[in-house]
């Protein structure tokens, strides 16, 4: 059987047939019996207890953080002015193609996992390897994205109460003050905030659902009332030209940038587009759904359309209320708080209740970024891809501890000492890139398995997934070449990983065991 593969990399042999799995090739696909036996009749059997409403909450729950509260500021300054507000359309409209087809892929493997498991069993090890290494660029970086959030959030609430911790002590080495000339040595409280969620971790935490819809309600109403109160502080002149001249902007670091114009727009989607991820969530959940075929979709787009309207809204105000220049200087850091209390007077309470409310919102993203990481690597680790060790369970606490320790290290390193722009954009971009790949596959499955039962099936495929790359693509073209080469050599680095260390020590393949 022969496949070919999008980029006209030519042709290659697929092991993916049934009948034919040769389990020694970059192809192979680990057997679904194989999934439901290391599921040991446990998380295949989950109950089917959400309906579309709970499956909305989930999503917003999962999506509302640093994103909106703080890279939404950094959009604004550094790529699109006021035209942020378009800048967060083309990104909904990205997320609402590429998780449609992310549910028919979680719904095809009837397990609860991630998309490492579902292409492990569809598309084969080179692919799932490819899919983990990117998604531990969506969760670990993306967690270290929201430590350095929050940091800025904790920073200003010492702020009110008449506390300061030096500059120094909580930023990069590679960031400067606007005023000062100061250097960083490291982020103490990113790395603090870490710390504290992986303890929590590695306690073993259970989700409630209580404690979900309560953030959830609190989050919203947060925005809302942004939306509310600030719509009478906007200034007409802050919003004029609504999409700024194309023009280029440099980063008090040096880094240049297209700002206003279509690239302008391009790339501040590139840059929002953190503020959606998360959503996938609602995908997995797939198993657990009453009616997949209808919920799910509901659930998706429900969420996704939601979270679009508040982001657009939201951003509009927040780019009428201050100045594209107070975003680049003052307003850099804490930027909504900062915002409320410069412009929006008698309001200086909703700025401190924001700022309070946030961090706990911020922190139960980094939770549920952190159990995502550590999901993934558990799998790949009981898949003989990265050492045992990172799946082992702690004896008391039945959680993987070694795995939750190894992040801390690798998410504080992120968080500790890289500006919070370099680390946003390398989530976004990883998870662009994720995105890309699914809507890929789940178009080839569709084709090369069409006899896989699926719970729920993307409807007008392929056009579905061609649209989802093609937006999704245009969102990586608008994140620039910086980005383009650290993605490159992230995947390089997992490509050398995969063939000097996994390959050889892939489960599936010393198994000998087929299809
Ligand atoms: N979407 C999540 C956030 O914005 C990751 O914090």
């Amino acid at each position: 059987m022969i496949l070919v593969l999008p980029g006209g990399a030519g042709l290659l042999p697929v092991a993916t047939e049934r009948g034919y799995n040769d389990v020694n090739s970059l192809f192979a696909v680990k057997p679904l019996a194989r999934i439901f036996a290391e599921s040991e009749g446990g998380e295949h059997q989950l109950k089917r207890t959400l309906g579309a409403w709970q499956l909305i909450a989930l999503g917003i729950g999962a999506v509302i953080g640093a994103g909106i509260f703080v890279r939404t500021a950094a959009a604004i300054a550094e790529r699109a002015g006021s035209s942020v507000t378009i800048a967060f359309l083309v990104a909904g409209i990205g997320c609402a193609f590429a998780g449609l087809c992310y549910a028919e892929f979680a719904s095809m493997i009837p397990v609860a996992g991630s998309a490492y498991t579902y292409s492990y069993a569809t598309m084969g090890e080179l692919v799932a390897w490819i899919i983990g290494w990117d998604l531990t660029l969506e969760y670990a970086v993306g967690a270290a994205t929201v430590a350095i959030a929050w940091s800025e959030y904790f920073n200003k609430v010492l702020e009110f109460v008449g506390i300061q911790i030096p500059y120094e002590w909580c930023h990069s080495p590679w960031e400067t003050s606007a005023t000062g000339g100061l250097h960083g040595y490291f982020n103490a409280p990113a790395i603090v905030i870490l710390f504290l969620v992986t303890l929590l971790l590695i306690r073993g935490i259970q989700e409630s659902a209580f404690v979900n819809n309560l953030i959830v309600i609190t989050k919203v109403v947060i925005v809302i009332s942004v939306i509310v109160i600030g719509w009478g502080f906007m200034n007409p002149a802050n919003h004029t030209p609504y999409i700024p001249a194309a023009t280029t902007y440099t980063t008090p670091e040096g880094v240049t940038h297209p700002f206003g114009g279509i690239m302008g727009i391009l790339g501040a989607a590139g840059v929002v587009f953190f503020a959606f991820i998360g959503f996938d969530a609602v995908s997995t959940a797939a198993q657990e759904t009453i009616n997949p075929k209808r919920d799910m979709p509901i659930g998706i787009l429900g969420s996704l359309v939601f979270c679009t309207t508040l982001y657009v809204l939201f951003s509009h105000v927040l780019s009428g209320v201050a100045t594209v220049e107070d975003f680049r200087t003052a307003g850099k850091e804490a930027s909504v708080a900062y915002a409320i209390s410069k412009y929006m007077i008698g309001f200086g309470w909703l700025a401190k209740l924001v700022t309070v409310a946030i961090l706990g919102g911020f922190s139960s993203v980094i939770l549920v970024m952190l159990l995502g990481q550590s999901r993934v690597f558990y799998s790949m680790s009981r898949d003989g891809l990265v050492p045992a060790m990172f799946s082992e369970v702690h004896p008391k606490f039945r959680t993987p501890y070694k795995n939750n320790i190894l992040f801390f290290f690798v998410t504080a390193g992120f968080a500790g000492f890289i500006p919070g722009d370099i680390v946003g954009e390398m989530t976004s971009i990883g998870t662009l890139f994720a995105f890309i790949l699914v809507c890929i596959g789940v178009w080839i499955m569709r084709r090369k398995r069409p006899e896989i039962v699926r719970g729920f099936t993307v409807p007008a495929l392929p056009l579905v997934a061609v649209l989802g790359v093609c937006v999704c693509g245009a969102m990586i073209f608008g994140l620039g070449w910086t980005n383009w080469l650290r993605l490159i050599v992230w995947m390089a680095l997992g490509l050398v990983i995969y063939f000097a260390y996994s390959r050889k020590r892939s489960k599936l393949m010393l198994s000998g065991e087929g299809e």
